[in-house]
């Protein structure tokens, strides 16, 4: 899977790309993370990528043309699943988002800045738009690094234990068990006994019950029909 993004502060991202489970990703060939400096393409003397606001008000706004020169710079050089914008009033993105995106080939991700790039391009060349959650960052880098590493560790061969991704919080829904490792007693901290046991179906049930609980306690909204413990509102139709 290749993941091209586009961002002003291309300095920013090299950090989170050059550790980790990314880095191992990469060296494995498994993934490919380019990232493009937009101001490359800007505009004049100064490379400009932002201008005023059209009606005035506070704040730049990202021009159409460092944008589009850039995309079709890569798009002459590959096929693109979704060209993805990041965003604070895009979709909220979750585990099943993840998941989709993983399956992708190739992706493009803009990462917005000031007060937000020209609306065309969202309406000509963006085939999503994602928020990381309900507040604003100063730039869309931080959330495209969010997504890029819950997209990556998806990928078949890049985490060491094949199942791990499979048994993380979210992917059947449910939040994960408790997890614990030796000492099995830590000055009177003990271990829950079944785990010690060495039953492989009690094991599995004892994990199974412990989601449920911890998600009915902690994320009611994800149990379908749950009442929300917090305002008392049925979610059901969630
Ligand atoms: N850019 C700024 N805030 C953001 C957010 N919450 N999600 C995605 N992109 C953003």
């Amino acid at each position: 899977m290749r993941i091209d993004i586009i961002t002003v502060l291309p300095g920013l991202l090299e950090g989170p790309f050059s550790h980790s489970i990314l880095k191992r990703a990469e060296d494995k060939g498994l993934a490919e993370v380019r990232l493009h400096d937009l101001r490359k393409y800007g505009i004049g003397k100064q490379r400009n990528v932002d201008d005023y606001a059209f009606g005035g008000g506070a704040g730049m706004v990202m021009m159409i043309e460092p944008i589009i020169n850039c995309m079709t710079d890569l798009k002459s050089q590959r096929q693109y699943d979704e060209v993805i914008y990041m965003t604070p009033d895009g979709d909220s993105f979750n585990q099943s988002m993840a998941n989709k995106l993983s399956l992708k080939k190739n992706l493009i991700i803009l990462c917005g800045h000031y007060k937000g790039v020209d609306e065309r391009v969202r309406e000509h060349l963006i085939t999503r738009e994602i928020s990381i959650g309900d507040f604003v960052l100063s730039g869309g880098e931080l959330a495209a690094a969010v997504v890029t590493d819950a997209i990556i560790r998806l990928l078949p061969g890049v985490l060491n234990d094949e199942t791990s991704a499979l048994t993380d919080s979210f992917q059947d829904g449910l939040l994960a068990p408790p997890v614990y490792t030796r000492p099995a007693d830590f000055d009177g901290w003990k271990v829950p006994e079944v785990l010690l046991s060495g039953h492989a179906a009690n094991i599995e049930s004892w994990r199974f019950e412990q989601s449920v609980r911890r998600t009915r306690e902690r994320r009611p909204d994800l149990i379908a029909g749950g009442i929300s413990a917090e305002k008392g509102d049925n979610i059901e139709e969630r």
